[in-house]
């Protein structure tokens, strides 16, 4: 009956997707209502912790090392020498928790092909290939249930050690027998994988797909065969959303949109000309500058920079998922752990402008943005260069006060739009916030 429907809802595609048979078809794809509160419930949560982390954390050289030299089977030989001793799934909820943020999105199986979670559709993985023996992903799903932190799941697309993996266009030195590739049996791998993932960690907030690019779809026309995987983590979990950080306009059955390195709008690192949609939107961004990993990358972004980040993303709507790549003994970096501890220092005194905000009427000003909730637009000054700031709104102003204290804070109507804030002094806080209060 299952399959029946999968393949009606193959029969009514269209847009971007190619159906096996090599026929166009459209995707209509109406969001539930669990999906509608979950995306709601997303939105609000605004900011979580990105993970990732793998046998390549071993290597210490990020989570691309397999791609830029090792064969696969010279690389695989690290999983008999992992036994990250000091992983402590309530002690990483606990930081991530006390920095404020309300999901993690944890590396479940990333390009290598290693799985971090006991997966009984191949021994690559955690509990079975290395002497730690731990199902890690179990551990963290019963901490996030305990301590009440969603739990999101990476999940890479592409493959570069299994031959059946249709290789694109990475991947391609790690020595596999590519007359072996098989996208059917690579297929009903990942969805076995899924269903295992879905079944078995309890509620799943979102998956999180990554690699689509690694196909060009305009030069091979690679079918991923997204619809019938989507509807498949639908079916299974029926509040579970879709994201898949493939740097496109958003496909039909997804539920999240994904910006990678930049706040949505902007394309600094080359991957964001997509248009913004309607969606929950989110953005991921390394402390440092790599995902995994990596010995030589102490260039952390300080506190006030990542909290300028979340802020800048807030203002325009987007949530924020900020990426710690653990050490090989399973411990967080000391520096990831100081930025956790001072943004949940602002978090506990500023997340009433940031949590379930959305955007004010007017974009981000040179001195910086603005959240909005109710009758309350919340001014985040985060490098005024005068004592004066105007503030574009068309909303009617009836009262301004310091958010910290309270203190009245003088302003005046514009003659054109919005007001004018005068204040004391130039601010010299990471976000000094002016509440106003509207009609
Ligand atoms: C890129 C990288 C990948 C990383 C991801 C996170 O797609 O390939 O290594 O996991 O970005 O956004």
């Amino acid at each position: 009956m299952k399959k029946l429907m999968l393949f009606a809802l193959c029969l009514t595609f269209m847009s971007r997707f190619v159906c096996a048979a090599g026929n166009e078809i459209e995707y209509k794809y109406e969001p539930t209502p669990e999906i509608l509160k979950a995306q709601k419930e997303f939105s609000d949560n605004g900011f979580g912790i990105f993970i990732h982390w793998g046998i390549y954390s071993m290597f210490g050289q990020g989570e691309w090392y397999l791609n830029y030299g090792p064969k696969a089977d010279e690389y695989a030989k690290a999983a008999a020498g992992f036994y990250p001793a000091r992983f402590d799934a309530s002690e990483w909820v606990k930081a991530f928790k006390d920095a404020g943020a309300r999901y993690v999105t944890f590396t479940s199986r990333h390009h290598d092909g290693f799985s971090m979670f006991g997966t009984k559709q191949s021994d690559y993985n955690i509990v079975d290939a290395t002497p730690f023996k731990r199902d890690v992903l179990k551990e963290l799903a019963d901490e996030c249930g305990k301590q009440g932190l969603k739990l999101h799941l990476y999940y890479s697309h592409i493959d570069w050690t299994r031959p059946d993996y249709p290789s694109g266009r990475t991947g391609l030195t790690t020595g596999r027998d590519s007359t072996l590739r098989d996208w059917p049996k690579y297929y009903d791998f990942m969805n076995r994988q899924l269903r295992e993932l879905l079944a078995n960690y309890g509620p799943i907030g979102a998956i999180w797909f990554d690699g689509w690019w690694d196909h060009d779809f305009e030069a091979d026309k690679f079918d991923w065969q997204l619809p019938q995987q989507y509807a498949m983590i639908h079916d299974l979990q029926p509040a579970c959303l879709i994201a898949n950080n493939h740097h496109e306009n958003v496909f039909p059955g997804e539920n999240i949109q994904i910006f990678e390195r930049d706040v949505p709008g902007e394309n600094t690192a080359g991957y964001s000309s997509q248009d913004i949609s309607s969606l929950p939107l989110e953005m991921c961004q390394t402390m440092n500058g790599m995902w995994g990993y990596k010995v030589v990358d102490q260039n952390y972004k300080s506190v006030a920079q990542l909290i300028h980040l979340l802020v800048k993303a807030r203002g325009i709507g987007s949530n924020v998922l900020l990426n710690i790549g653990p050490q090989p003994s399973g411990e967080l970096p000391a520096a990831a752990l100081e930025r956790l501890k001072g943004i949940g220092e602002w978090m506990s005194k500023y997340g009433e402008t940031y949590y379930a905000a959305s955007p004010s009427d007017f974009p981000a000003q040179t001195w910086g943005t603005s959240t909005r909730k109710g009758n309350k637009i919340y001014v985040h000054i985060l490098s005024a260069e005068g004592t004066e700031i105007n503030v574009p709104t068309s909303a009617k102003v009836k009262s301004a006060r310091t958010f910290e204290d309270g203190s009245k804070v003088k302003f005046a109507k514009n003659k054109d739009k919005g007001i004018t804030l005068y204040l004391d002094s130039i601010p010299d806080a990471i976000d000094h916030i002016v509440e106003l209060e509207i009609e």
